[in-house]
């Protein structure tokens, strides 16, 4: 008999590799479920035509969604947080959350629930671990009912995790840095694989009631994982120890010269702030056949897959906001609520004897390291403001060089949409008195591609804003328009998955 297996979660960072490691397995019945299908790749769509899988779009604040996700299933991996964006109550949000999902688990009949929580003690947790903590103390709250195997790790090493991506840019841009004290805590980090290794081997696992397992290699502070990381990329850079830099300094320090925001920075220094080490043997003694491989190792293979720009997932796939949601943008209640209030900068552009297909390649290869084919001293101006104003900035950059889907972070924007050959729509992610979005819609049948940049101002300040940049925006949108479509000659299509 084959095991039906949930996935939540399944847009995340965790969860989206996890998937792509079980849609392999012959034995294992998958479904995936995800609050918006949409941001899903092409290929997993793929699937579900061809009946290889199953996607249930479900919120764990919605219990009758719950049910109907969790109908049939054996065992459900639980992959959610709600840190992401402006929650501030995310603690509430979390308990409820797990909670819902518990009693949706135990009323389909689920046996075992697979949870990947935050490695640290309680006493001296920071409040998004302890959340963590919670989560699985609630999700683990009724063993006789149902079983939880909860897996509890610290920072996570592979392409597009946040702690790596912090060091990679650290140590990249920064030949000499002066580094605080939280450096020399003790942690234990581990390789994305092996996270994925130890959550599929939960599945299966011959084990009877609740485990909490911890999991990662061996012992070594920020500073070894910085000066390691170093020596795999091949960088000589000097670390100099100063006692003064409170964890706030550090925090803005880190905002600047990575790529996550304001919010995630100070979390990871929060947490650094004490020791995070295994706690109990029972990685080695359940999952004896897995050994977490050391950290450079781990280094080696994060930093192939960016070179290779094969990054599967990455921190700030998961919705930050409602600005990956159309709905919202396309919505009676938007667009009658600020009728007359949305002001737009709308261009055309012949395309000439350029095919759709590569005008679209074109315009979804904007961002990151291709740049946004001219005046890109004015884009990396605008990013260092938003970066200094507590935004997101450019540093993001973006997953691969070669495709683009539904969530992904391009800069200081997020796909909102992409229809293929038609249509890239990009949400801010800026700091704006307003909301703004800039849509690129191809019309083939009357050879024009139209550009338009929408803006939903907060108040005076957003329109006093948009007034202001429209002598920028003549510049820049209408250079922008012309490039793409001149790039598009020389371009290959698009692969999007
Ligand atoms: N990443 C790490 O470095 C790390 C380290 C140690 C432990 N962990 C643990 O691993 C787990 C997964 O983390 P992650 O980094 O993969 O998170 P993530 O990338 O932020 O993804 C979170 C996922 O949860 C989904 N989600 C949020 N609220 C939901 C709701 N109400 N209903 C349904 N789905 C919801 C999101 O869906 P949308 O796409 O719709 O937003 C997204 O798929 C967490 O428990 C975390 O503590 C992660």
């Amino acid at each position: 008999m084959k095991k039906n297996v949930l996935i939540t979660g399944a847009t995340g960072y965790v969860g989206r590799r996890l998937k792509q490691l079980l849609i392999k397995r012959d034995d294992l019945n998958i479904r995936l479920m995800v609050r918006d299908k949409n941001k899903l790749d092409l290929a997993i769509h793929a699937k579900e035509v061809q009946g290889k899988l199953q996607i249930v779009e479900a919120d764990t604040f919605n219990p009758k969604s719950l049910g109907i996700a969790l109908e049939n299933i054996d065992t459900a991996f639980y992959l959610i947080h709600s840190m992401g964006g402006k929650n501030s109550d995310f603690e509430a949000k979390d308990r409820k959350s797990a909670e819902n999902f518990r009693d949706a688990c135990i009323a389909a009949g689920v046996k075992r629930i697979i949870y990947l929580g935050g490695l640290g003690a309680k006493e001296s947790a920071s409040k998004h671990l302890l959340s963590r903590i919670e989560t699985g103390e609630i999700l683990s709250a009724c063993e006789d009912k149902i079983q939880t195997i909860w897996f509890r790790a610290g920072i996570i090493i592979g392409s597009g995790s946040a702690s790596f991506e912090i060091v990679r840019h650290l140590i990249h841009k920064l030949p000499i840095m002066i580094t605080p004290k939280w450096v020399n805590t003790i942690t234990q980090p581990i390789a994305i694989n092996d996270v994925i290794a130890y959550l599929e081997s939960a599945i299966t696992a011959d084990i009877d009631g609740n485990l909490i397992v911890d999991i990662g290699t061996s012992a070594m502070n920020f500073k070894q994982m910085m000066q390691e990381t170093a020596k795999v990329m091949g960088l000589e850079r000097f670390l100099i120890p100063v006692p003064v830099l409170t964890p706030k300094l550090s925090s803005y320090w880190l905002i600047l010269f990575t790529p996550v925001p304001l919010k995630m920075a100070s979390a990871l220094i929060e947490g650094l702030k004490s020791e995070t080490i295994l706690l109990n043997d029972h990685a080695q003694r359940y999952f004896p056949t897995i050994k977490p491989m050391p950290f450079n190792q781990a280094v080696k293979l994060a930093i192939d897959e960016i070179e290779q720009s094969q990054v599967l997932s990455r921190w700030c796939d998961s919705s930050e906001d409602n600005s990956c949601d159309l709905t919202e943008f396309d919505s009676p209640a938007f667009v009658g609520e600020s009728a007359g209030a949305v002001l737009r900068d709308v261009r055309k552009f012949s395309i000439g004897k350029v095919s759709t297909d590569k005008l679209f390649a074109s315009v979804c290869s904007l961002g990151g390291e291709n740049g946004w084919f001219a005046f890109n001293f004015l884009w990396e101006i605008r990013g260092i403001i938003d970066k200094l104003s507590g935004g997101v900035g450019l540093n993001r950059g973006r997953r691969s060089t070669k495709n683009l889907r539904i969530g992904d972070a391009v800069d200081f924007w997020k796909v909102a949409d992409i229809r293929d050959g038609k249509r890239l729509l990009l949400a801010a992610q800026m700091k704006l008195p307003g909301k703004a979005w800039l849509e690129f819609d191809i019309q083939s049948e009357r050879g024009t591609m139209v550009q338009t940049a929408h803006f939903h101002p907060r108040g005076l300040l957003g329109r006093i804003y948009w007034y202001s940049m429209l002598p920028f925006h003549n510049i820049i949108f209408q250079m922008l328009g012309r490039k793409i479509v001149e790039h598009a000659v020389s371009i290959r299509p698009i692969i999007r998955f």
